[in-house]
């Protein structure tokens, strides 16, 4: 395994590794790896030749009052833990290489951005497409990996590589979760031992919200209240939204349909958190 911070030893690698005729595949990631990224890589390994893992803690997708500076950096980790998952290239820039002094140029994916996380994290998605697409353009793979567990994210980019013609395909892969059901994230490490027991209310309130579907009978609009009921039962946690909503384009419902995602954002204690459950239900 090879890990490069420059674009022009980036691109030597992965031109090499087209040359030699290897499928690239690219795990675009903020460091603190866990389980979750490792099982990312282990899907780009299963359908691509070549993988390059990017670590970079983008600045422009964090707001001026959240963690972008105590976000957790443990470099020598993650690059132990790449290489032994098998990761052909680390790709670890500094700011300026992805952001070159004076650049004014951004992406909007308009409507999926502004609801939900985009609510509550104004231009967040804003920084996630604009990086996205510049790793995109510097990696140039075949095939991108990305978690289930930012489901917003996912479909933002799904959108904004079909809007643009980004010759890349994008693949979701299903959360990792901890034993408990908590879903795996590097945020979790800013969790109090307490706040770690309280947090597995987030898990427990979408299954919650999976059972109240396939019993039938409920309202999505009974159901978002169940979960927030069950999420209100600690007082450490404060509740940002929980909604049942179209799995496709996140628009809220009237009534129970097939394809539906249960989305919550949570804090507990001072760690905001987010998970999500995909839900089929009966046509009604
Ligand atoms: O999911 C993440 O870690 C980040 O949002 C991503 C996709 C690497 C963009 O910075």
């Amino acid at each position: 395994m090879v890990a490069v911070e420059s674009l022009s030893e980036l691109r030597q690698h992965v031109q090499n590794a087209r040359q030699a005729g290897l499928t690239i595949g690219c795990v675009p990631t903020m460091g603190a790896l866990h389980a979750g990224h490792i099982s990312l890589v282990e899907a780009a390994k299963k359908e691509t030749d070549f993988v390059v893992v990017t670590i970079f803690v983008n600045p422009t997708q964090f707001g001026p009052n959240e963690d972008f500076s105590k976000y957790p950096r443990p470099l020598e980790l993650d690059l132990q833990m790449c290489r032994e998952a098998g990761v052909d290239v680390v790709f670890h820039p500094e700011v300026p290489t992805v952001y070159p002094a004076g650049a004014t140029t951004s992406v909007e994916v308009g409507g999926l951005s502004s609801v939900l996380e985009g609510a509550f994290r104004p231009g967040h998605f804003r920084g996630v497409a604009t990086v996205v697409l510049k790793l995109f353009n510097m990696v140039q793979p075949d095939v991108a990996f990305f978690g289930q567990k930012d489901f917003q994210q996912q479909l933002v980019i799904k959108h904004m590589v079909r809007d643009l013609d980004v010759p890349v395909r994008v693949q979701t892969c299903p959360t990792k979760r901890e034993a408990d059901g908590l879903a795996m994230s590097s945020r979790n490490v800013y969790l109090s031992p307490e706040e770690r027991q309280t947090s597995v209310l987030l898990s427990q309130a979408l299954k919650l919200a999976e059972t109240m579907v396939h019993q039938g009978g409920a309202t999505p609009g009974g159901i978002e209240a169940a979960m927030k009921k069950h999420l209100e039962t600690d007082p450490r946690v404060s509740i940002d939204y929980a909604k049942l909503v179209d799995a496709h384009t996140l628009a809220d419902l009237n009534r129970i349909q097939s394809e539906m995602v249960a989305l919550i954002a949570a804090r507990v204690g001072t760690t905001r958190l987010i998970d999500n459950m995909l839900i089929s239900g009966h046509l009604s």
